[in-house]
C-alpha cells in the first residue's frame, strides 16, 4: 500500500475555546497512481487532512503511513498546493519555484560538509 490513513483523527486544542475535534477514525487506502478526491462541505476537515499527510499539522489520533514510514514532518517527498496563496511576495515566480529546491540543496551540502 502506498498511503495508509490508519483510523486518524484531528481535535485542535486552544486554550481560551477549550479542544474542538474535526473528525475521527478516518480511514483510507491509497495506491501509488491512484487519483482520489476528498468531497465534503465547507469546514469538514478536507484541508486538515491535507496537511496531516503533508506533514504540517500534529495527527491527533492514529497513524498516517508513506510507503512504510510513518508521516512526521514535511518533506521532500510530498508537495501540497494550498487553497490560499502562498507566494513569498518579495520574490518573483521562478525564485518562488526554485525556494524549496535551493533549501533542499544547502541542507545536502551541509550534511555532506
Ligand atoms: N488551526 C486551527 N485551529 C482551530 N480550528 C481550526 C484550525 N484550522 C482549521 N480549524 C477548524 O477545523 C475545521 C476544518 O477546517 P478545514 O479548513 O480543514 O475545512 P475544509 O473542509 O478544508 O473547508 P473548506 O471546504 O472551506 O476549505 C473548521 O471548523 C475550521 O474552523
Ligand atoms: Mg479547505
Amino acid at each position: 500500500m502506498f498511503l495508509n490513513i490508519d483510523q486518524v483523527g484531528k481535535t485542535f486544542k486552544d486554550q481560551e475555546q477549550g479542544s474542538f475535534e474535526v473528525f475521527s477514525n478516518i480511514k483510507l487506502s491509497i495506491e501509488e497512481n491512484q487519483f482520489v478526491s476528498i468531497l465534503g462541505p465547507s469546514g469538514c476537515g478536507k484541508s486538515t487532512l491535507l496537511s496531516m499527510i503533508a506533514g504540517l499539522e500534529d495527527i491527533s489520533e492514529g497513524a498516517i503511513i508513506l510507503e512504510g514510514s510513518e508521516i512526521k514532518r514535511p518533506g521532500p517527498d510530498r508537495g501540497m498546493v494550498f487553497q490560499e496563496p502562498s507566494l513569498f511576495p518579495w520574490l518573483n515566480v521562478k525564485e518562488n519555484v526554485m525556494y524549496p529546491i535551493k533549501k533542499l540543496l544547502s541542507k545536502k551540502k551541509q550534511r555532506s560538509a
